[in-house]
């Protein structure tokens, strides 16, 4: 039987999120350079979008580039923004034709004026479309997130326009980049790493997470099914019991 097959399509989550780690390891491994683990992590992109937008998942979201990645060598960080942008920009004709909005987070405006513009034109191309939301997580990490969204809620207190005593939780996941979507279900790592990353730290405070030893160049349409596979068999309890949750 497919994999496929056994995915209960009643029970898929909105938004899945994933950090596309071990390129740089999957490169080594066959004696070559880390810059082509990222181009064969292109095709794993590809196959991940088309199997979240075929099973009908709303928003898929994929950590592209953090903001401590900007340490890398410069050789690493020029190669990583010429093959994201030269993707996005072949990426997006097919993008339209399968109805697929592109999406971004992070501080865009620190991309080299070259990437921010191709990243909003594909924004824009692709903005009337309804099938997913396609995020990526470009200069992104997630205590920078919370940081923007506090200094834009103290402006905010500051000109009168919000009162201290207004802010509650839904009202700051409102400043944060992820405001028109909703906290991911289940999020991915491959490659064996069981850490975050600084990736969507306050958005996961109740997601499934899923590890495995993948690395990212090697996931395919199969490796994204085990997963959601896996997620499906997980009771959700949200703090309740097992007993509350199966009345
Ligand atoms: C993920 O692969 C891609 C980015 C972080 C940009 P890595 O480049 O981190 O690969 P590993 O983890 O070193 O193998
Ligand atoms: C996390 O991967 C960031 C992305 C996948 C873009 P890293 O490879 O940068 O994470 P660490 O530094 O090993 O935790
Ligand atoms: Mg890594």
């Amino acid at each position: 039987m497919n994999l496929k097959d056994i995915i209960n399509i009643e029970n898929l989550p909105i938004h899945v999120a994933i950090i596309m780690d071990g390129n740089g390891r999957w490169a080594k491994k066959q004696g070559k350079n880390r810059t082509f683990g990222h181009q064969n992590g292109v095709k794993s992109v590809r196959e991940t979008t088309e199997a979240a937008a075929e099973l009908g998942i709303k928003y898929l979201t994929l950590y592209a580039f953090s903001t401590e990645n900007w340490n890398r060598p410069k050789y690493e960080v020029d190669v990583l923004m010429k093959l994201l942008m030269k993707s996005i920009n072949k990426e997006t004709k097919t993008l339209n034709k399968n109805n697929i909005r592109l999406n971004a987070i992070g501080d865009l405006n620190s991309l080299p004026l070259a990437s921010y513009k191709q990243l909003m034109k594909s924004i824009e191309d692709t903005s009337g479309n309804t099938r997913m939301t396609l995020t990526l997580a470009l200069s992104y990490s997630s205590r920078w997130e919370i940081v923007d969204a506090v200094k834009k809620i103290a402006d905010k207190i500051k000109t009168n326009d919000i009162s201290a005593e207004s802010i509650d939780q839904d009202m700051f996941s409102s400043f944060l980049r992820t405001n028109n979507m909703p906290d991911p279900e289940l999020l991915i790592r491959t490659s064996g790493e069981n850490r975050i990353s600084n990736f969507l730290l306050w958005q996961i405070a109740y997601t499934e997470l899923y590890f495995t030893d993948t690395l990212w160049p090697d996931f395919r349409k199969e490796d994204m099914y085990k997963a959601l596979i896996d997620f499906q068999g997980r009771e959700r309890r949200f703090g309740k019991t097992s007993e509350q949750i199966n009345k």
